[in-house]
């Protein structure tokens, strides 16, 4: 779906920075990219686990892993592992997928909580991504893969301050590849529907409840993930079997772009 050009093959080698690599979608990304060749930094709180798939992942697959243990919703750790992808040259890609998901109805939740989400579902994901975008531009290689979800394109199905966190990764991706179209740097979306990991658990919930077939294997979904990114995606819907659906999407928002900005209101809102 809404293919990408892009000058350089989807096999980027070098080392792969991934947030939110301690579990779930992050730990499967470390483990499918060391497979692929990618030397790895991994990135989150749990320097225990970082540690342990550090070990048993470069054990497998023979590559050198790295941990950089950081809290993403404190500035100074986040600055620590912006810092790192702008001085080490061997980054060629960032998987930019730390997050936490949402309590509840946001009526009922927590706002500090909700900070915390912003703090890291945005502030540290868009300040890693810029960071990427710039120095990647300027070394004329490199990718960043982002981890946004399939709520980014359905804001009612879940609390709002997710749903707004994971549009923010989509616009900001799609504006992104605008900019670095021609720069030798690829970005892609990654909008996961739901995925057996920890987040139910980790904000105090289940996926127990769930209906099983709408719930997908992470091993599937970021293998699928993937896929999309070798195929050039921009955006990949990992269970959207008919791409067509999407790329009616596209052209219907793209049907809009005439009419957004013009100096005179529209008919029907004239006094
Ligand atoms: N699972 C789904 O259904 C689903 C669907 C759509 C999108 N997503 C997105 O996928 C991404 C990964 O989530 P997941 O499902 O793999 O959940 P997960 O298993 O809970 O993993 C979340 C990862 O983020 C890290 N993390 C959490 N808070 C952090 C912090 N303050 N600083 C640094 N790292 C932190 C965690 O590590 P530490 O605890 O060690 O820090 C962990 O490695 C998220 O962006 C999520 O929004 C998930």
């Amino acid at each position: 779906m809404a293919s990408e050009p892009s000058s350089i093959t989807a096999s980027v080698t070098g080392t792969a920075l991934v947030t939110g690599a301690s579990s779930g979608i992050g730990a499967t990304y470390a483990d499918r990219l060391a497979g692929r060749g990618y030397d790895l930094i991994l990135v989150a709180r749990d320097q225990a686990r970082l540690t342990e798939l550090a070990t048993s992942l470069s054990k497998r697959y023979g590559v050198k892993v790295d941990t950089l243990p950081a809290d993403l919703t404190e500035r100074a750790d986040v600055r620590k592992v912006e810092q790192r992808l702008r001085d080490d040259a061997s980054i060629s890609l960032l998987v930019n997928n730390a997050g936490i998901g949402p309590q509840g109805p946001l009526l009922d939740s927590d706002p500090d909580y909700l900070d915390r989400m912003v703090d890291l579902n945005v502030f540290a994901a868009h300040r890693l991504a810029v960071a990427a975008a710039q120095v990647f531009a300027a070394r004329g290689k490199g990718a960043i893969i982002s981890t946004a979800s399939v709520v980014a394109l359905a804001p009612h199905f879940f609390s709002g301050t997710y749903v707004a966190s994971k549009a923010f990764i989509l616009s900001l991706t799609e504006s992104l590849a605008g900019e670095l179209k021609n720069k030798g740097v690829r970005v892609q979306a990654v909008l996961p529907g739901l995925t057996r990991t920890e987040i139910f658990d980790r904000a105090g919930g289940s996926m127990d409840g769930l209906d099983p077939e709408r719930v997908m294997d992470v091993g599937d979904m970021v293998d699928a993930a993937l896929a999309g990114f070798d195929q050039g995606e921009l955006v990949t819907i990992p269970s959207l079997a008919d791409a067509a659906l999407y790329q009616a999407y596209e052209t219907a928002r793209a049907a809009l772009a005439p009419h957004l900005s013009l100096k005179t209101p529209a008919p029907r809102y004239r006094a």
